[in-house]
């Protein structure tokens, strides 16, 4: 027992006892359904640990590529892929009968909203229905997605008891919301301690074995409901203080004072302060959709989240703030408008140095800026060209320009939107006419010119 009283020990039904074995043997095999930015970064840290391991999605496109030793995500290698594969710990299949050979099943899959902005929980469902016809008494099966709590117990349970097995008995179910932070080279999976909540103590205990073999270590809390509310809080913060920072910036530009400068200071502050930065608006799979999760969980309680609600309003405004910005300093400095304006886009991503799109502040702001009558084209050399997208599919197909003086000088302003590192900021700096930096990458690059504005 550890000092809150979870138990380290083989959990003591026959069924767990024999999976806790496989485990500390690593005999076990591990699947992972859905093979995102999630689910390959797992992938690696359990083969690394030695386990081999079955990846499973629905896109046959995916697979064929990770079998044929592919990634299709920037930050994770081909190389890094390709020799998991040809070590022949790693294969991927869209095939969910496989699912009865594995042990472990670890679901990542998909947790967006729907268009009337409530969870949306088709994939966790669609996942679990494909799981349930091959669900085998010693199994254990843990969802990753990020979720409201209820979802591990409520809404998959019933679903993979449908068969008679049961759960804590038979099989065993939890709950460990994944922390991955995509891009972030000093933390990857191996690195971030994971939270973990069974239904059950044998849930519970046979999780943390298998994840201590490949994170920095396990947090066991009571259930599996405390560790979904662990991963929305998580969230949750990070919507609501990144709100506060935009509303900040905007009552401190109007005062001429440059938010930026007031953080840096802040964040000199030892104890009490934790620094988070303004910018074009929230993007992302995580914290523009998470905390609406919680909210219509809430409503069910008849409580209403009036933090999260306004957090999410303030963020939302951001773009329009940013058009805004745009607008009156071209008529300012050029006698322009934005109708006819030819506007350069600079990071199409929704945060440095990634490939990914989902929910992207830049796609917002040039759907605002075209509809103003604004000529928008991008400039992103990690997503050279648009080729799927949920709530753009009018941008499918655009690409990336590159970056050159001729092309700078050819567009009346340049809108920096993702502060990816390896853009030559000295070059937007010299050659665009005018430049709007939402993400203070100039000043940070060391260049302070009165082409440059931020906003
Ligand atoms: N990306 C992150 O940084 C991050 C961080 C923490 C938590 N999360 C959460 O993790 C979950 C997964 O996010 P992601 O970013 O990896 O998504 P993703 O879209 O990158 O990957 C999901 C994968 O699941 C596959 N898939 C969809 N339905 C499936 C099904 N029924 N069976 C098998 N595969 C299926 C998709 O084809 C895709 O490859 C979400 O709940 C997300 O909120 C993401």
């Amino acid at each position: 027992m550890d000092d809150k009283g979870f138990s380290n020990a083989a959990p003591g039904n026959a069924e767990a006892d024999k999976l806790h074995r496989r485990i500390q043997t690593r005999e076990a095999r591990i699947g992972v359904v859905g093979l995102g930015y999630v689910g390959l970064p797992l992938v690696r840290a359990i083969v690394k640990s030695g386990f081999s391991v079955v990846g499973f999605d629905i896109d046959p496109k995916k697979v064929e590529m990770l079998n044929a030793g592919r990634s299709y995500i920037h930050h994770i290698p081909s190389a890094m892929i390709a020799e998991l594969v040809e070590a022949k710990r790693f294969r991927a299949t869209a095939n969910f009968s496989d699912i009865e050979a594995v042990d472990a099943v670890l679901i990542c899959v998909p947790t967006p909203l729907t268009r009337q902005r409530e969870p949306d929980l088709t994939y966790v469902v669609g996942t679990t229905e494909a799981v349930a016809p091959y669900l085998r008494p010693g199994q254990l099966i843990v969802l990753e997605s990020t979720t409201y709590p209820g979802t591990t117990r409520d809404v998959m349970k019933p679903i993979l008891e449908k068969g008679g097995l049961k759960s804590g008995v038979d099989f065993f179910l939890a709950y460990s919301p994944e922390r991955e932070d995509p891009g972030n080279a000093e933390y990857d999976a191996a690195r971030i301690p994971k939270v973990v909540g069974g239904d059950g103590p044998a849930a519970l205990s046979l999780t943390r074995a298998l994840y201590d073999r490949f994170v920095a270590g396990t947090v066991p809390v009571s259930s599996a409901e405390t560790a979904e509310a662990v991963k929305l809080t998580e969230n949750i913060f990070r919507a609501v203080n990144i709100a506060l920072v935009n509303e900040l910036k905007l009552v401190f530009e109007a005062m001429g004072i440059d938010v930026w400068e007031v953080i840096e200071a802040a964040k000199t502050k030892p104890f009490g302060y934790m620094p988070f930065y303004p910018g074009p608006g929230l993007g992302g799979h995580c914290i523009p959709i998470d905390p609406f999760y919680l909210t219509w969980k809430a409503r069910e309680h008849g409580i209403t989240t009036r933090f999260i609600e306004l957090a999410g309003e303030v963020n939302t405004s951001m773009p329009r703030h940013v058009v805004e910005k745009l607008a009156q300093a071209l008529s300012d400095r050029q006698a322009k408008s934005l109708k006819g304006a030819r506007i350069l886009l600079i990071g199409l991503a929704y945060k440095k140095n990634i490939d990914d799109t989902r929910e992207s502040p830049s796609l917002k702001l040039m759907e605002l800026l075209e509809a103003r009558g604004a000529e928008v084209s991008y400039h992103d050399p990690l997503v050279p060209e648009i080729l799927s997208l949920r709530e753009h599919p009018e941008f499918v197909g655009r690409r990336s320009v590159p970056l050159d003086a001729a092309g700078l000088k050819s567009h009346d302003a340049t809108l920096i939107c993702t502060d990816h590192d390896g853009i030559d900021y000295r070059l937007i700096a010299a050659a665009s006419p005018l430049v709007v930096d939402t993400r203070n990458a100039c000043a940070r690059a060391g260049l302070h010119a009165a082409n440059i504005i931020k906003a």
